[in-house]
């Protein structure tokens, strides 16, 4: 059977003390309501159904092209109210998956496993076991172990504070059943809001089974109410995601120190060092090494490169065998080809370097086009923006740029070509000359350099 899924994201989140919504705070660089729309779509391919209330307008921004039912909650009466104003866009003949978008560790296993349950009667409750359950709604149960209600912490008496099964909130329910309780809630109770909770007893009353389903543990159905829990559900999902590279194959020397904020793909026998961040959709083959300090966004690293500490690539593709940095900076559409060294304090902007070339230390690299076994000296720089256009430089293969070259774009260095250290190229440069245009030295006997007075 398919589901169609509604996710509750309108509550204000007082408590994280923040102009921004609740669910768009990013656990490893995604909004939390990212994560649970993401695990929802593992499940089901309906469009959600997603009740906005407080922040509407930022959650619309934020998700402007994804395909998504917008419902507003204008009043937060309570999760029945919420689910109330969704039942126009919520199917009568299919299991109805309820999410809250402030839950984002869900795995998709255990909604498929509360789908399953909910398949016979209709009705499934995502439920958890905690040592300390005040606040939550507890899980009542009869004598045979069926669960009867839910009452809420507010409305318990002494004996069901006991209770430790707790209400996750998570739960899959025939919409049918929804099109026809919900309307039927009354509000009075502790909190007088409108309870999703109570279609438990209207199911019960009805005969109808409800199937509890146990969460795989307690942090997947942990919600995040205020930064501390933010900040200890992303170390959770951390570690997971350092997990899962381990288990591919990838040695990190300290998975604590690891930040993964996108999607990463690793080869095997690829080594990481610790304090580095992955971020966007990362790619990095087999036996790669990533120093200490490195940031590395949206790129492809290919097989046997190694990267040394303190470098920062975003947006590039680099071939197999390369060695970039220490403290390199490749910044987008950068393109570098095999066996391609980059040194320390070098950028490179918008280039591509084919096999071989070498830019070992501090030069600036940009608008560039640059041939296999190129050598680029100390201190060059492409002058690549006159202050209002940038220009191209094109240095064809098997060149050397001698140290301190201004190479003032558009320019071109033809094939085999060697540049004289100290040199501004101006002009484009046939194959095969030198290239100097270092003034001539002069040297001056008896030079006296300015002196200061003495003081006494
Ligand atoms: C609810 C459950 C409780 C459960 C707990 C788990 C009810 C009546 N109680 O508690 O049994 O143990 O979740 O966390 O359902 N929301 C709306 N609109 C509203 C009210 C809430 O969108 O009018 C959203 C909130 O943004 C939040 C979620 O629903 O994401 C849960 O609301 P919250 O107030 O945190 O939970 P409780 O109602 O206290
Ligand atoms: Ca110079």
């Amino acid at each position: 059977m398919s589901a169609a899924v509604c996710i509750l994201a309108a509550g204000k989140g007082k408590r994280m003390m923040s102009n921004l919504p609740k669910v768009l705070h990013r656990i490893a660089g995604k909004p939390l309501v990212g994560h649970v729309m993401n695990a929802a779509a593992k499940v089901s391919a309906s469009k959600p159904v997603m009740v906005i209330g407080h922040g509407g307008e930022q959650l619309r921004a934020a998700y402007h092209d994804a395909d998504l039912q917008w419902v507003e909650q204008r009043e937060q009466l309570g999760t029945g109210h919420a689910v109330a104003q969704a039942l126009p866009w919520l199917p009568a003949d299919e299991l109805v998956l309820i999410l809250y978008g402030d839950v984002p560790l869900l795995s998709a296993a255990t909604l498929q496993r509360l789908l399953d349950a909910a398949v016979p009667s209709g009705f499934a409750l995502l439920t958890v076991t905690l040592p300390d359950p005040a606040g939550y709604g507890r899980i009542v149960r009869d004598a045979r172990g069926e669960i009867t209600r839910i009452v809420e912490h507010k409305d318990a008496s002494s004996d069901e504070l006991r209770i430790t099964e707790i209400n996750t909130g998570i739960m899959a329910v025939n919409g049918a059943f929804l099109h026809r309780w919900l309307p039927m809630l009354g509000n009075d109770n502790a909190q007088g809001e409108y309870y999703l909770t109570d279609c438990v007893a209207a199911a019960v009353a009805e005969g109808i089974r409800v199937a509890g389903v146990f969460a795989a543990s307690e942090a997947e159905v942990a919600g995040v109410n205020n930064r501390a829990q933010l900040a200890e559900l992303e170390r959770t999902l951390q570690r997971q995601l350092a997990a899962a590279l381990m288990e591919a194959g990838v040695t990190l020397l300290d998975p604590a120190r690891l930040d993964v904020r996108g999607d990463v793909v690793c080869g095997q026998d690829t080594v990481i060092d610790v304090n580095v961040v992955l971020s966007g959709r990362v790619r990095i083959g087999a036996d790669v090494s990533i120093g200490p300090n490195c940031v590395l966004s949206d790129c492809e690293i290919a097989d046997g490169t190694r990267i040394f500490a303190n470098s920062i690539i975003e947006g590039a593709t680099i071939g197999a065998g390369a060695r970039i940095g220490p403290f390199a900076r490749i910044r987008p559409e950068t393109e570098l080809g095999a066996d391609v060294h980059i040194g320390n304090f070098v950028e490179v902007k918008k280039s591509r370097l084919e096999a071989g070339s070498k830019a070992n230390h501090l030069a600036y690299i940009g608008d560039s086009e640059i041939g296999r076994n190129v050598n680029v000296g100390a201190g060059t720089i492409t002058c690549n923006y006159d202050g209002a256009f940038k220009h191209k430089t094109i240095i064809e293969d098997d060149v050397f740029i001698g140290s301190d070259t201004q190479l003032v774009a558009p320019v071109r260095v033809g094939r085999g070509s060697t540049i004289a250290a100290g040199t501004t190229v101006t002009e484009d440069v046939e194959a095969d000359r030198l290239v100097i245009s270092r003034v001539r030295q002069k040297t001056i006997s008896g030079w006296q350099r300015p002196r200061k007075p003495k003081k006494d």
